[in-house]
């Protein structure tokens, strides 16, 4: 067997067997096959695709070209829970805590923010003190003892991915479905959960810009986790408009808090709610109404918050935060963006509005840039709402005097119908 004939092989359109897959993930994994050619066999995979087969024999191979977490010393079916990634995406905050307070042991690994997109760690490390890099040990002893730990992944799970990864980066070939659907799953494998409730994002501010591109990767994570022996449930979400009112890292989680203490109407907590139930439902295996209310009970009598914080203490955090929110840093400066004319808001296009926070200083720039965990954006109006010419539509924080290129994407991502 060689790389170039498989090379050819997908590059004519046919099904790679499940050695020649296994062949080309332990190439990657022992650099033995060079950059050149993985490159030409994503593209060929971009183009000419993987069937279910070969899906989950990559999803599978990725997953074990490094550590495979053995959780087995949890008791109980683990649930862990995934977005495709989103503007103001804060759900495993809430999601995480109510499941713990439900029963259900949650153990997850979280990366950082992608892009646009934000990332958990990145939100949970705005807490003073908090670590997400926590031992083996240490995850599987805090499950044990209060029902839930996020952490940060690891250099040493789904190694395959994170070259793949890297390189379909800089090459055209990320926007496909089973090269997607593989390396996350891949990652979530190696994490050791029984139970995997993927939230698929679709809309502008997501990798799958509509509902049936967004189905059909939720349809081939669900197929590739299952033939890992997982058990593994979807939901779609809406990633048109960012989620909740905050985009940042510290203000998201404080709107996350707020959630927790059941002081949220939005659409955010729906979805929060949502996604708990999914997780309880499947890893309590149980009907979905009584997921739901159990969830309900979880938040309101206070349970939930109760979990995320012992989860912040045991991980090093300060707790207080949850009664005192000037206890996170602190922006420099604050801003108010106002209306430029009067009428409907018909839409606040998510990309721009994630863009427009990452310039603020609440992502990623480059590999090297160092996060303003404070920054970041507020939404005061809402799609639907209408305002008069003037009225603040968001407040800005950031450390930057100067803001004018963010003030520039926010221009274009509110859209009016005016009268
Ligand atoms: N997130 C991942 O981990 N991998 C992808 O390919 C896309 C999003």
């Amino acid at each position: 067997m060689n790389i170039i004939e498989i090379i050819e092989k997908k590059r004519d359109g046919y099904p790679l067997s499940d050695e020649e897959i296994k062949f080309f993930v332990r190439g990657v994994t022992d650099g033995s096959i060079p950059d050149y050619q993985i490159s030409s066999l994503l593209m060929a995979i971009v183009l000419n695709s993987m069937d279910d087969n070969e899906t989950a024999v990559l999803t599978y191979e990725m997953a074990h070209s490094g550590y495979v977490q053995d959780l087995s010393m949890i008791p109980g079916l683990k649930a862990d829970k995934h977005s495709t990634g989103g503007v103001g995406d804060k759900t495993s905050l809430v999601c995480v805590p109510v499941a713990a307070a439900c029963g259900v042991p949650v153990a997850k690994l979280s990366g950082r923010g992608l892009g646009h997109t934000g990332g958990t760690i990145d939100k949970l490390e705005s807490i003073p003190g908090f670590s997400a890099d926590v031992s083996m040990y240490d995850f599987i002893k805090n499950v044990n003892e209060i029902g839930l730990c996020i952490s940060a992944s690891t250099a040493e799970l789904a190694p395959a991915d994170k070259k793949l990864y890297a390189l379909r980066d800089v090459t055209g070939t990320v926007q496909s479905i089973p090269l997607i659907a593989s390396s996350i799953m891949s990652k979530k494998i190696a994490t050791g959960s029984d139970c995997i409730i993927l939230d698929v994002k679709a809309g502008c501010g997501a990798f799958m810009k509509n509902e049936a591109e967004a189905k059909a990767l939720a349809d081939a994570m669900i197929k590739a986790g299952r033939a890992a022996g997982k058990k593994v449930s979807a939901v779609i979400s809406d990633m048109n408009v960012p989620l909740g009112t905050n985009i940042g890292n510290s203000i998201e989680v404080i709107e996350a808090i707020e959630a927790l203490k059941c002081r949220s109407e939005s659409h955010f907590y729906d979805t929060c709610k949502k996604l708990a139930s999914e997780m309880v439902s499947l890893s309590l295996d149980i009907d979905i109404k009584d997921a739901q209310s159990r969830c309900e009970k979880a938040l309101e009598s206070g349970a939930a918050l109760e979990k995320f914080e012992k989860m912040i203490s045991r991980q090093g955090g300060n707790s207080k935060v949850i009664e005192d929110y000037s206890l996170f840093k602190q922006p420099r400066y604050s801003y108010a963006y106002r209306a430029p004319v009067s009428g409907k808001i018909s839409n606040i296009d998510a990309l721009l509005c994630g863009k427009a926070s990452c310039l603020l200083g609440a992502g990623r720039l480059d590999k090297a840039s160092v996060l303003d965990l404070s920054a970041g954006i507020t939404l005061k109006a809402s799609k639907g709402d209408t305002v008069k010419k003037g009225d603040i539509l968001a407040c800005l924080y950031s450390d930057k005097s100067d803001i004018s290129d963010t003030l520039h994407l926010l221009e274009n991502s509110y859209s009016f119908e005016e009268k």
